[in-house]
């Protein structure tokens, strides 16, 4: 397995391309299934997660392809509605078949996602929606099978409990073919749930107020394949930030806007970054001392929980000390106990970590069991002394494209090192 060797150093200076939001791509390529035709998606991120979706696509008897940042998918001919927990097991957002499935053949038997390293993570809310609109679910041998009596889902009114991100996704999928109009409260009101509208809007449906907790969908006969290019990632764009603001460097963040970013650039603004506009993008500059502040993440527009492990670890450099609680998550702070073998000093109490700023944290040989967390741990090789190895890289590779061949150019020395267990 590969791993990924950091020398600490200096400020990172320079310019960096955005990708593609891989959790816009994952649900939009889902949503391909709803129309027969030729789907092209531009600004596809290159992740292991993407890769992973064309794989269960083509499972279901769709041909999905990647091939320099596009994807085609078409899905003409029979599809096949179960997606296997081989390949659920591998990458949690497989679920996000479901709605799509349901919506398309009246049918789907998905492996139950189960439990994964930052939670428990079911999924009860996306069954209840799909019940409440005339479908009926039954578990069985790790499967969740929903068959919609009639073939088509009758448009109806969900109140979710939480605003589950794909959750709201999978129900909009699922209501737009349906029968009748669908209102969804209490939605998730993330950039990537906008952004799935706007290209089912594209294919011909008709949803209104995604972006906002209450999305109302009048149900159609029938979608057409569409051609769209993914929104930039918000989360990789906040992980260079804080690159910037922990190396003391001066980024400019090319092709995004402040508008998804509005509570990372808050909480990084109030630790000392200075954070403008520039061009089509964002210019971050960190400050020579980083003050501590307390986050509290939450759904959008809170303070993202995908955001959390790299904002603690810029935190463990802060002259002070700030408090740092998960909402979202019952258990993502893995990220703690290695960036502590680093040198930082945090403490857990329930969902509160309490991160003491440190003056130097030391490079050591680390490794996490999530996306994010790992992302946390290379920031923190960029500014520890020595070296820093982070192993199963496998986890960052789900969610940065070349993470290593984007950051050496702004002057970090960083390796990728193959084959190392
Ligand atoms: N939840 C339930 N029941 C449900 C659904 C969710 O109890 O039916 C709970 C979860 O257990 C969790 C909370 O609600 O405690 C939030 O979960 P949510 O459903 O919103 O998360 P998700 O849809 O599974 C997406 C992203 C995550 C991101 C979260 C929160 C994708 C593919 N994944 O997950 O991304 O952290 O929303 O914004 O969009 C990542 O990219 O690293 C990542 C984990």
């Amino acid at each position: 397995m590969d791993s990924i060797e950091i020398v600490g150093g200096g400020p990172l200076v320079g310019s960096v391309p955005i990708s593609g939001a891989k959790n816009a791509a994952l649900p939009i390529m889902t949503a391909a299934l709803l129309a027969d035709g030729e789907h092209v998606f531009r600004n596809v991120p290159n992740l292991r997660d993407v890769h992973t979706m064309t794989k269960l696509l083509g499972q279901l008897g769709v041909e999905a392809t990647y091939e320099d940042g596009q994807v085609h998918v078409t899905a003409s001919g029979t599809i096949e509605p179960t997606a296997p927990y081989d390949l659920v097991k591998q990458m949690r957002a497989s679920v996000l078949v479901l709605g799509p499935l349901v919506a398309r053949c009246g049918r789907a038997i998905v492996s139950m996602p189960g439990g994964c390293a930052i939670g428990a993570r079911p999924i009860d809310q996306h069954l209840k929606g799909l019940e409440a609109m005339g479908a009926d679910v039954e578990l069985h041998h790790g499967y969740v099978e929903v068959n919609v009596p009639g073939g088509r889902l009758k448009g109806s009114d969900v109140t979710l409990d939480f605003p589950t991100h794909t959750g709201t996704e999978n129900l909009m999928c699922a209501a737009v073919l349906a029968k009748g109009r669908t209102t969804l409260t209490n939605c998730a009101r993330e950039p990537e749930v906008e952004e799935l509208a706007r290209v089912l809007n594209k294919m011909g449906a008709r949803i209104e107020g995604a972006g906002t907790s209450v999305i109302s969908i009048e149900g159609v006969d029938s979608l057409n394949p569409v051609d769209h290019a993914i929104i930039p990632d918000r989360i990789e764009a906040g992980t260079f930030m804080v690159a910037a603001a922990a190396t003391r460097g001066d980024l400019l963040l090319e092709g995004i806007g402040f508008e998804p970013l509005e509570a990372v650039i808050a909480k990084l603004r109030e630790a000392g970054s200075t954070i403008e506009r520039e061009g089509d993008g964002i210019r971050v500059v960190g400050s020579e001392v980083i003050r501590p502040t307390d986050i509290i993440t939450q759904p959008h527009p809170g303070f993202p929980t995908d955001m959390q492990a790299q904002l603690m670890m810029l935190m463990c450099l802060a002259n002070g000390t700030s408090r740092i609680t998960e909402t979202v998550f019952e258990n993502r702070f893995m990220h703690v106990s290695e960036l502590n073998r680093m040198g930082a000093d945090i403490q857990v109490h329930g969902r509160t970590a309490t991160v003491h700023g440190v003056s130097r944290l030391e490079g050591a040989e680390v490794m996490a069991t999530d996306l994010r967390a790992s992302a946390s741990l290379v920031l923190a090789g960029l500014v520890a002394e020595g070296t820093t190895q982070v192993r199963r890289v496998y986890h960052l590779d789900r969610g940065y494209e070349h993470i290593e061949e984007k950051l050496a150019p702004l002057g970090a020395n960083i390796t990728r090192v193959t084959g190392n267990a």
